[in-house]
């Protein structure tokens, strides 16, 4: 069968370190993913993107790669990968990897040619000297805390990296980089691969002379969606991946615009086919800073998923949809009900999602409404990130209790703890010890879900209704109930078909006004038993119902 356009699939993210463990080492493995082969597909997903699982130091747990043509000794071999394509395929589901070309590791050897002085690796990364003053050459910030330049050896210049210090950012105004990068995704695409995640892709396009951020403003102005972006995408395109139309393409874009999305997306421009944007996963941050705990703005979450299905529809660009990823805490923690809601919070969250116009990814756990780990010390996370900002916020002067609160709340580790098959102390993870620990898995695993839990059927439901209805992968995008602060809703319609969704993101109930044509409509999807159509309808707490007509009938 050959694959479905994009925008009718729907992909699975497998964080690959915590999937299965197939040795017994607590980590995760690319055997162990051939052995949960079936309830992948039992998903009915059309693919699995994959997190890096190449050789790679491991200090951002595979963002940072040392050899891009070879897979992790402690993820398995060559033939594993092989193996692992061929089991997905025969069940129908596509490999999409992880393609982190902002950066490589500072062991990867050219690097380690940089450093030894061999000036034709020294310009294939962002090597600068310091300003006159003696400062650093810009100003910036590093995503996981500090300066984002380190000395390079001895030379007395800096190497640019705007992640770890491990992790250099590469010069793509090189040729051979953006040589290198198209030889990479095609050594993929000739393994089978045919999809690719493009990690931070709008931060390639830096400009060749980097400045200071001025007073007062964000220093990721000044690197992020460079005025270079696109045209080293149409580039990359054209040299591997838009040779076959049938390639899935989503780039992470980090700190973006709707503008710039709908360039990057816009299949008129030959770039990529989605994107991804974090902004309605902000919506958390007090003051726009990550490392704190205040309540989701509702309000400015619907706003935001609402500008962005709008905007994105009006440029004819597309959003992949998603709640959750390795980078995120769990979204039933943040906007729904981690306690006596979980289950219908956990599906009004999918429905309101998986029944916009994008491409919807699933999170594995969130299928079954994992939620974050209830850890009780730093020392439970392993995370670089969530450590730097712990010691931070200490260091800056917060009690080790409300630093420790900001990391339970938003550390990444949180989506990164394993898959939770059933009630073990290794959650059938592993037979060993969990490199990182499971939390709650004696009422949160597969086996309890499959047999009497109602998220995972609701997500199987999802899925197939995105795969059989064109309104829900082709309709166009409206905005319903804009007035009320607790329900999110929208209109798809295509032809004569309309469908309603309306979300309550409360535990109350809350009442809403439904018009015709809606109120003879019939109910295609909702996480309550019987719902009540009516011109004044009660959502019951986090009910989701999503209406269909035919106004042709
Ligand atoms: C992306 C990845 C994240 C990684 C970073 C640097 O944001 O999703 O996990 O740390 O890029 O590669």
């Amino acid at each position: 069968m050959s694959p479905r356009p994009f925008h009718h699939q729907v992909i699975y993210q497998i964080y690959p370190k915590s999937f299965q463990d197939s040795t017994g080492d607590g980590v995760g493995d690319l055997r162990g993913i051939i052995e949960r082969a079936d309830y992948i597909a039992s998903l009915g997903v059309d693919m699995v993107w994959f997190n890096p699982f190449f050789v790679s130091p491991g200090r951002d747990n595979g963002y940072d790669i040392a050899d891009y043509y070879a897979i992790d000794p402690a993820m398995g071999t060559m033939d594993d990968f092989t193996e692992l394509v061929q089991a997905l395929r025969d069940r129908g589901v596509g490999v999409m990897l992880d393609m982190v070309l902002n950066h490589t590791s500072t062991e990867h050897e050219w690097f380690q040619r940089a450093l030894a002085g061999e000036q034709e690796y020294i310009d294939r990364y962002i090597v600068r000297p310091p300003q006159e003053d003696g400062s650093l050459p810009t100003n910036w910030v590093s995503k996981f805390g500090g300066p984002t330049w380190e000395p390079l050896g001895e030379s007395g210049q800096y190497y640019l990296h705007l992640f770890d210090v491990t992790q250099a950012d590469l010069n793509w105004h090189h040729p051979a980089v953006r040589e290198e990068a198209a030889r990479i995704v095609n050594f993929w695409r000739d393994r089978g691969v045919t999809g690719f995640r493009f990690d931070v892709i709008n931060l390639i396009g830096k400009n060749t002379e980097l400045l200071d951020a001025p007073a007062g403003v964000d220093d990721r102005l000044m690197y992020t969606d460079g005025v270079y972006v696109d045209e080293f995408l149409q580039e990359l395109n054209q040299a591997s991946f838009g040779q076959d139309p049938a390639t899935v393409t989503v780039g992470e874009m980090s700190s973006t615009t709707t503008e710039r999305c709908v360039g990057y997306s816009n299949p008129d421009n030959h770039e990529l086919d989605m994107v991804f944007s974090f902004h309605h996963l902000k919506v958390d941050y007090e003051n726009g800073q990550k490392w704190t705990t205040m309540p989701a703005d509702l309000v400015a979450l619907q706003q935001i998923i609402h500008d962005w299905a709008a905007g994105m529809q009006a440029g004819g660009g597309w959003n992949a949809l998603f709640w959750n990823n390795h980078d995120q805490p769990r979204a039933i923690n943040r906007f729904g009900d981690a306690g006596e809601y979980r289950e219908k919070s956990a599906m009004m969250l999918a429905a309101m999602l998986h029944l916009l116009r994008g491409t919807p990814f699933v999170y594995m756990g969130e299928e079954i409404g994992m939620v974050d780990p209830e850890y009780t010390s730093i020392d439970d996370y392993v995370d670089v990130e969530a450590r730097n900002a712990y010691a931070a916020l200490v260091a800056a002067g917060s009690s080790p209790d409300d630093a420790f609160a900001a990391v339970l709340a938003k550390a990444r580790d949180n989506a990164r703890t394993p898959m939770q098959w059933d009630d073990t102390p290794g959650a059938g993870f592993t037979t060993g010890t969990p490199w990182l620990q499971p939390s709650r898995q004696d009422e949160i695993n597969v086996k309890q879900a499959a047999a009497t839990g109602e998220i995972l059927p609701f997500y199987r439901k999802l899925i197939a209704l995105r795969h059989d209805m064109p309104l829900i992968a082709d309709g166009d995008y409206q905005q319903e109930f804009a007035d009320y602060a607790n329900v999110f809703g929208y209109r798809r319609t295509l032809n004569n078909e309309q469908l309603l969704v309306a979300a309550n993101m409360t535990a109350e109930t809350q009442s809403i006004t439904v018009e015709a044509p809606f109120i003879d409509g019939s109910v295609l999807i909702g996480n309550y038993d019987a719902p009540t159509l009516a011109p004044t309808m009660e959502l019951r707490p986090y009910e989701v119902v999503a209406v269909l007509v035919d106004t042709r009938s």
